[in-house]
């Protein structure tokens, strides 16, 4: 199953069903990255049907998403068809990028991190938030054990079960945040874990 199928087929269930994996803690989540963000233009990349909307009032924000499925949902007015890896705007554009539960699903992290870069202003920076694995070998085995049934049968409840084991798929599909911002074209300025065991992370990237 694709990605862009994925969430062609969840669209209009999305919000309920990650509502309830996170506890309800997703847009606590999300508004933790969301403080280390400076005020003024933002780009919500992968924004998907405007979930974090209501944690963006002091930005101006344009959502990008390559689901136009999902970003029909979405009530932001400013909404661009597009991929991460390769965006559509002029360097230097955005105070703010914020990215929520998206990584997992690009095809390139390395090539969506340069556009980041190329489109922030000097002193801007990027907020991503992302589900993965504990960071304790015990704790993370213990993770996937859990997951690998809860997820598919919230999933069927949901009618979305292939959707969701294609989710428990992804949370290994990329090394460690730890490990995977050690290197970018941006400045490191936070990184830290949050939900149960850790399995959830927020990692804040400034341009210099
Ligand atoms: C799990 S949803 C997250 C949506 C939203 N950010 C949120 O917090 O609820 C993942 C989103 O990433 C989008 N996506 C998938 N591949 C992408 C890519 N290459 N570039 C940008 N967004 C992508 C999907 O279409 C989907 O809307």
């Amino acid at each position: 199953m694709s990605n862009g199928k994925v969430f062609a087929d969840i669209a209009d269930k999305y919000d309920r069903i990650n509502r309830i994996l996170s506890f309800g803690q997703d847009q606590k989540w999300r508004q933790r990255a969301v403080n280390h963000l400076p005020s003024g233009t933002l780009l919500d990349l992968g924004g998907g049907t405007g979930a974090a909307n209501e944690i963006f009032a002091r930005f101006d924000v344009v959502a990008l998403d390559p689901s136009s499925e999902m970003l029909s949902l979405n009530s932001e007015p400013r909404r661009v068809v597009a991929i991460g890896e390769r965006l559509p705007f002029v360097d230097g554009a955005f105070d703010a990028v914020f990215s929520a539960y998206v990584v997992r699903n690009l095809d390139s992290l390395d090539s969506t991190l340069a556009e980041v870069h190329r489109i922030l202003r000097p002193g801007g920076r990027a907020a991503i938030v992302d589900l993965g694995r504990p960071k304790a070998p015990a704790a993370a085995r213990l993770h996937r054990l859990g997951s690998r049934v809860v997820l598919p049968a919230v999933g069927a409840l949901a009618g979305a079960r292939d959707e969701y084991v294609y989710l428990n798929r992804s949370l290994d599909k990329l090394p460690p945040p730890e490990v995977m911002y050690a290197d970018t074209p941006l400045r490191q300025v936070d990184l830290w874990r949050m939900g149960p065991l850790g399995f959830v992370y927020g990692v804040v990237l400034e341009k210099e």
